[in-house]
C-alpha cells in the first residue's frame, strides 16, 4: 500500500506515519528527516535545504523531488511505503504523479492551529535518529535521551514560536491545496488528531484499513 500522510506542521503526521509504517510494516519516508540528516552531514544540498528549514521555509521542488526519487527507487519500497511530509506544493504532486506511482489514500490528520502552537513547544526530537517525543504526550523514559538509540533529544530549531508562525502560514498557502489535489482524486480520508496519540491512531488505522 502507498499512503501520503498530510497535515500542517506539528499536527501530528509522523508520530501517525510511524505507527502506521509499524502495523503494516512499509517504511516511512519523512524528508524533513531526510533533509535534516543531510543538513547535519554538511552535505551540498544539505547546506543549502537547511537555511530554508531553519527560517520555516519550504525547501526547493526540485531538490526535494530529487530526494524522494531517488528513495523510492530502494529495495525496502517495493511492498508499499508511506510518505510523511510529501509532497507540500502542488508541483510536487504532479510530479509524483508523473512518476506512474499508484498513491492508495492520503490521510490528512487535522488540528487547529492553536492546538498545534501547544504541541509543538513540548517536542523533543533525537539528535541521533530523529526519533520525535512530547514532553507531556509521548515522554521518552529518561529525560533528555532517546528510547531507541540512546542519543540526546533536544528542541528542533524551526519549533521557535516565530518559526512555528511561518511554518504555519507557509502550509496554508502551499500545501493545503493537496487537500483540494487529493480530493478531486478520490483519496482524501481526513483524520481528526485527538488529545491522545493513542487516539488518533486508532481513528488512522481505521481510515487506512476502512
Ligand atoms: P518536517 O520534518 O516534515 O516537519 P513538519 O511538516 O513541519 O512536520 P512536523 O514534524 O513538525 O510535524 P508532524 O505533523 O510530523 O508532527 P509530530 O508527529 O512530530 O519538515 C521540516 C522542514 O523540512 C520543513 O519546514 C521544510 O523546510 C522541509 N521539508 C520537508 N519536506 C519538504 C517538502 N516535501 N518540500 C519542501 N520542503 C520540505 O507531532 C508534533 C508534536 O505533537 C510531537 O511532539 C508529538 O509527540 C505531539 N503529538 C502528536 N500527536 C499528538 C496528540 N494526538 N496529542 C498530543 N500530542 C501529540
Amino acid at each position: 500500500m502507498n499512503l501520503i500522510f498530510l497535515g500542517a506542521p506539528g499536527a501530528g503526521k509522523g508520530t501517525q506515519a510511524e505507527v502506521v509504517s509499524e502495523a503494516l510494516n512499509i517504511p516511512q519516508i519523512s524528508t524533513g528527516n531526510i533533509l535534516r540528516e543531510a543538513a547535519k552531514n554538511g552535505t551540498e544540498y544539505g547546506l543549502k535545504a537547511k537555511a530554508a528549514m531553519d527560517a520555516g521555509a519550504l525547501v526547493s521542488d526540485d531538490i526535494v523531488i530529487g530526494i524522494l526519487k531517488e528513495r523510492i527507487a530502494e529495495d525496502d519500497c517495493q511492498n508499499g511505503f508511506i510518505l510523511d511530509g510529501f509532497p507540500r506544493t502542488v508541483p510536487q504532486a504532479e510530479a509524483l504523479d508523473a512518476m506512474n506511482i499508484k498513491i492508495d489514500k492520503v490521510i490528512e490528520i487535522a488540528v487547529p492551529d492553536e492546538t498545534i502552537k501547544q504541541r509543538v513547544s513540548g517536542r523533543r526530537v533525537c539528535e541521533g535518529c530523529g526519533a520525535s517525543y512530547h514532553i507531556e504526550y509521548k515522554p521518552s523514559k529518561v529525560e533528555g535521551t532517546c528510547d531507541k538509540c540512546g542519543g540526546n533529544t533536544v528542541i528542533r530549531k524551526d519549533d521557535q514560536p516565530e518559526t512555528v508562525l511561518e511554518r504555519l502560514a507557509v502550509y496554508h498557502e502551499k500545501t493545503a491545496p493537496l487537500k483540494d489535489y487529493y480530493g478531486k482524486q478520490g483519496k482524501l480520508v481526513t483524520v481528526e488528531g485527538q488529545e491522545e496519540v493513542a487516539d488518533t491512531s486508532k481513528l488512522t488505522l481505521a481510515a487506512v484499513k476502512a
